[in-house]
């Protein structure tokens, strides 16, 4: 593993430990509603409905995986290099009775078998941790069968440019939306080295690898509020945050 990124699993391990501190708040959403959001939910709504076999890659702590299953998905198989992570979402799995696996692992370079997946799901703070982005949509088009697809609900890769100021948006002088990395301030994985990608290049790579992009929507709302107590201008339908992408493999 390259020293950058295992500096970052570093962080991440640690940063984790907050899935086992919080285990029984955790368990307690997972047994609510779910996480998943309800455009998500719509866009997905005709995969699901398949009962599909999903591949997760960064799975965190694993709620998306148990609405996942909520939703349809027979099974999830979930692979993210944190031991803490995926110790911590199995155990919950375990407990709800879902049929979720953990496999600890780094993203690219996904251990499971060529095209096994009916779908790939991602997102939500997982592509900024990609030093490659073309290697990681090539393993995204390896591991999804042909006719399978890819989802991903991720911050919209403008979001480092925003200040959370909350009389009036601002962008952060320290910041460009072409830079190639940045250290990441903010809780949980402080300190790592974040990859910025552009829309255009993650767009770019996916067809690349062959898939055929079939949605690509941006959002005013953030899938996560870094100040819960506080409300930052940025967020209050000016500028764009979040975005959600769909592609498939063709048959
Ligand atoms: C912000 S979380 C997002 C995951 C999930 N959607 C959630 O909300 O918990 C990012 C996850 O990516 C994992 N991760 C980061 N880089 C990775 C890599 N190269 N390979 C595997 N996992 C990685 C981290 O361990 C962390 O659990």
């Amino acid at each position: 593993m390259d020293q950058v990124v295992a500096g970052n699993r570093a962080v991440w391990e640690q940063a984790s430990t907050k899935h086992v501190r919080e285990y029984d708040e955790l368990l307690e959403e997972a047994q609510g509603d779910g996480v998943l959001f309800p455009r998500e939910k719509e866009l997905l709504a005709p995969v699901l409905a398949k009962q599909p076999l999903v591949v997760h890659f960064q799975s965190g702590h694993g709620l998306d995986d148990v609405a996942l299953v909520k939703a349809g998905a027979r099974r999830v198989v979930s692979v993210d290099y944190s031991s803490v992570a995926a110790g911590a979402a199995q155990r919950r799995a375990r407990e709800l009775d879902v049929d979720c696996r953990y496999v600890v692992a780094e993203v690219p370079g996904v251990p499971v078998r060529d095209a096994s997946a009916d779908l790939v799901y991602t997102g939500k703070g997982a592509l900024i941790w990609m030093r490659d982005i073309d290697a990681w949509a090539q393993d995204v088009a390896r591991v999804v069968r042909p006719g399978g697809h890819l989802f991903v609900y991720e911050s919209h890769p403008a979001v480092p440019l925003w200040s959370w100021d909350q009389d009036e948006p601002r962008i952060r002088p320290d910041r460009s939306y072409f830079a190639k990395s940045h250290i990441n301030d903010t809780f949980p994985a402080n300190g790592a080295q974040e990859w910025q990608w552009t829309l255009g290049q993650v767009v770019t790579a996916i067809s690349n690898a062959g898939l055929q992009l079939q949605v690509l929507e941006e959002y005013p709302e953030p899938f996560w509020r870094p100040q819960d107590d506080t409300s930052a201008a940025a967020w209050s339908g000016r500028l764009p945050n979040s975005y959600a992408l769909l592609a498939q493999r063709p048959l």
